[in-house]
């Protein structure tokens, strides 16, 4: 099988060239690339079949190239999946870890008893061709309070030592993350766990973000109860300041379509999130199913630190690079655009924008609303919000069939999936006045299955 084209496809954010993709893996620089494996189901756009990674890369995060499927689920340690992970570079190797997921036949919950959650190590000299699967840690090694559940590890380096930080689901149903460190990436010790009272019954994908000596823990959370303008999805992501203990748990994103984001380091020292544009078990649809394909990640976003602490998102620096003609919208005013494009404006009040004449983005000066009042443009999106009480300018990037909406430097964030009829929409302005840059698209080639 090979790429499907579609309609809705993406000018600017990775896709499955065909098949089920979710959460970023192992992102990294390696090798005069920046690596983006991912979780890809590619025999079936429902997610359902053998969950696999996909691999591209790229010399400067605008030409991509799909290398194929590069790690399948293909020992007995991996034989259900191969689960979410991280990348680390020794010398000239690329270190992979990741959970290999193992099912066992049974009458079994699978969250008590009958899941295998071992955490496995490749190696690749090429980002390409993997060398040697060997399970470094399995669930006889978690600590005793622990579920079958335990998954997803991130590994970094610090001070001398390397350290990895798993996600899990205690016995008693409370979300948690386990810390371990190794001197030679082979041998883990246990180093202890972290977590806070009533906060969901599983945390997923951990990551652990340190700017200059100031720590983040990034966790997807799954079982918090919602609320109006927090929580408004079936599963969260976000960070805790992380000092002696966690506090101040932020949402990375307040729109339908975020989850199990993961981070990395550039060589120049940026800090860049990549994230799963969708989340499991939603209640919204998406079109592309019947074309043979679904979902795909967030633009690379630079992380940095706010005067007070809070972490703002940007798109990388490297897409301005893609901004053709100008057009100014102004107050009161419409106008046509092709997809993609990319609109900024400075904020001093109130505004409205709607895209489609359907897709409206609107700040009362106290929440912030993304709402679809067309059904179809939105697979059955209704609402978000995001409260904010200031609000100094707006940045959207609208693609094929998604938008990301930047507020105040970053500091609110939210992405959703939409489905134009047509590549050309209308946009039209209330309260601001918008400068819109049409945007070329990425370039991107299919090397493999
Ligand atoms: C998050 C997640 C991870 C897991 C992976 C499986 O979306 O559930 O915890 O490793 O997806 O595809």
């Amino acid at each position: 099988m090979a790429y499907i084209n579609g309609k809705w496809r993406q000018g600017l954010h990775l896709e499955p060239p065909q098949g089920w993709l979710n959460d970023p893996n192992g992102l990294c620089w390696f090798g005069g690339y920046y690596h983006v494996y991912f979780q890809y189901a590619p025999d079936n756009a429902d997610g359902s079949g053998k969950k696999c990674w996909g691999h591209y890369r790229s010399p400067d995060m605008l030409k991509w190239e799909f290398t194929g499927t590069v790690l399948f689920p293909d020992t007995p340690d991996d034989r259900d999946g191969v689960y979410s992970g991280s990348a680390v570079v020794c010398g000239d190797v690329l270190h992979i870890f990741y959970t290999g997921n193992v099912k066992e036949e049974g009458d079994h919950d699978y969250i008590t008893s009958g899941r295998g959650a071992n955490v496995i190590h490749v190696t690749t000299a090429d980002g390409v061709t993997m060398i040697a699967k060997k399970t470094v840690l399995r669930n006889s090694d978690y600590p005793d309070f622990c579920s079958c559940h335990v998954r997803d590890p991130k590994v970094w380096f610090e001070n001398g030592v390397w350290r990895m930080v798993l996600g899990a689901r205690t016995l008693d149903n409370k979300g948690c993350v386990l810390f371990y460190s190794s001197g030679d990436l082979e041998n883990w010790k246990y180093d202890g766990t972290l977590s806070t009272d009533n906060f969901g019954y599983m945390w997923e994908c951990p990551d652990l973000l340190d700017f200059d000596g100031h720590k983040y823990l990034s966790v997807s959370p799954q079982g918090l109860e919602h609320g109006d303008t927090k929580f408004q999805n079936v599963y969260q992501s976000g960070y805790f300041r992380y000092d002696s203990g966690l506090t101040d748990f932020t949402e990375w994103d307040m729109g339908f379509d975020f989850y199990a984001p993961q981070t990395f380091v550039t060589p120049d020292g940026r800090r860049i999130i990549i994230s799963w544009m969708g989340i499991g078990d939603i209640p919204y649809t998406n079109p592309t199913v019947p074309l043979g394909y679904q979902h795909c990640l967030t633009l690379p976003r630079e992380i940095t630190v706010a005067s007070d602490g809070a972490l703002l998102q940007n798109p990388v620096k490297e897409l301005l690079s893609l901004r053709g003609e100008k057009t100014i919208v102004k107050d009161g005013e419409s106008a046509e655009m092709l997809l993609p494009f990319d609109l900024t404006a400075n904020v001093t009040g109130s505004f409205e924008i709607t895209q489609c004449g359907a897709l409206v983005m609107r700040w009362d000066g106290h929440i912030f609303e993304l709402r679809f009042t067309d059904e179809k443009l939105g697979g059955g999106r209704t609402v978000r919000k995001a409260a904010l009480n200031k609000c100094s300018d707006i940045r959207v990037i609208a693609d094929k069939s998604s938008v990301e909406i930047y507020l105040d430097g970053g500091r609110t964030v939210l992405s959703s999936r939409m489905y134009p009829e047509s590549d050309k929409v209308s946009l039209s302005v209330k309260g601001l006045n918008a400068e819109l840059f049409a945007l070329r698209e990425m370039e991107v080639s299919y090397l493999g299955e």
